[in-house]
C-alpha cells in the first residue's frame, strides 16, 4: 500500500473516499493500527489526558510531545502522521511558532502539524505552511480554550458562532490547509463546512458529512471507563480484554501454573 500524504486527503475529498483518523502517543499501539489500515494517526495533545491523566491538555509540553510524536512516527509505514502543536507552542508570536513547527518537524518526522484556532492564529498558519509544514487547523470545540469557554459543550449552535466557524473554515482553507478537524458542532453546520472548503474536514461529534472521522484510540477501542459522550461508538472492548488476561496472569501465577516446565529454562 502506498504511503499516504496530505494531498492524498484532498484527493479522497475529490473522489468521495472517507477518510478514517484515530489518536495514538505511542510506538506500539500506532503499530496496530497503522498496520489495520488507518488513512492518518494524530498525535493529540489528548496525550496530556490518555497517556499521563491531566484533566486537560494545557500541561503537555513541547518535549512531551516530541516524544510520543518520534515514537509513534518511527512506527508508521502507511498513514499520515499528524502532531498536535501543544498549548503556548504557537500563541505567542508568529516567529516563535514558526520555530517550534520547525523544531517539531525535524525532531520527530511527523508528516504535518494541527493547531487550534482561526483568523486570530492566521498569521502563525501561514508562516508555517510557508516553511513547507502542511497545517491541519480544528475548529469548533478546541479543549485548549477551554477555561475560555467554560467546558466541553457542543459549539456553534447560534447562528452569529456559526458564522464566526465557517469564516475560519474558509480562512484556513484559503491559507492552504490541507484539512481542518471540527470537534463537536452540529452536523448540519459541518456539511455547510465541508461543502464550503476544498481541504479535507474531519469530524468527532459532527456527523457523518465531513470527509472523514477521528476518534481518541483509548474511547474507542473501549478502554477508559466513564467516558460516554454521545458521538462516541465502542468499537471493541478493549478494557475488558486487558481485565481478562492480566486476571488470568495473576491467576496462573498465584496457583504456580505460570510458568510450565515448558516455559522454564
Ligand atoms: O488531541 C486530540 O485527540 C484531538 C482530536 C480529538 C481531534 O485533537
Ligand atoms: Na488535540
Amino acid at each position: 500500500k502506498k504511503k499516504i500524504t496530505s494531498r492524498t486527503f484532498a484527493e479522497m475529498k475529490q473522489a468521495g473516499e472517507k477518510i478514517t483518523m484515530l489518536t495514538a502517543y505511542d510506538y506500539t499501539t500506532a503499530g496496530i493500527i497503522d498496520a489495520a489500515g488507518i488513512d492518518g494517526i494524530l498525535v493529540g495533545d489528548s496525550a496530556s489526558n490518555v497517556m499521563a491523566g491531566n484533566k486537560d491538555t494545557l500541561p503537555i509540553s513541547i518535549d512531551q510531545m516530541i516524544y510520543h510524536a518520534a515514537a509513534v512516527a518511527r512506527a508508521c509505514e502507511h498513514c499520515l502522521v499528524v502532531c498536535d502543536m501543544p498549548f503556548g507552542s504557537y500563541q505567542v508570536s508568529r516567529s516563535e511558532g514558526v520555530r517550534n513547527a520547525i523544531r517539531i518537524m525535524k525532531e520527530t518526522s511527523v508528516d504535518a502539524l494541527k493547531m487550534e484556532g482561526g483568523i486570530e492564529i492566521m498569521d502563525t498558519v501561514r508562516g508555517i505552511i510557508e516553511a513547507g509544514i502542511p497545517v491541519m487547523g480544528h475548529l469548533g470545540l478546541t479543549p485548549q480554550s477551554v477555561h475560555k469557554f467554560g467546558g466541553y459543550g457542543l459549539r456553534a449552535k447560534e447562528a452569529a458562532e456559526a458564522e464566526r466557524l465557517l469564516a475560519d473554515a474558509r480562512a484556513l482553507d484559503e491559507a492552504g490547509c490541507f484539512a481542518i478537524t471540527l470537534e463537536k458542532v452540529p452536523a448540519n453546520l459541518a456539511a455547510e463546512v465541508t461543502r464550503a472548503v476544498s481541504c479535507a474536514t474531519i469530524g468527532i461529534g459532527a456527523g457523518h458529512e465531513t470527509d472523514g472521522q477521528i476518534l481518541v484510540y483509548a474511547d474507542a477501542l473501549g478502554m477508559t471507563r466513564g467516558f460516554k459522550p454521545k458521538f462516541l461508538r465502542h468499537f471493541a472492548d478493549v478494557n475488558r480484554c486487558m481485565t481478562d488476561g492480566v486476571q488470568q496472569y495473576i491467576r496462573t501465577v498465584k496457583d504456580c501454573s505460570f510458568p510450565s516446565v515448558d516455559e522454564s529454562y
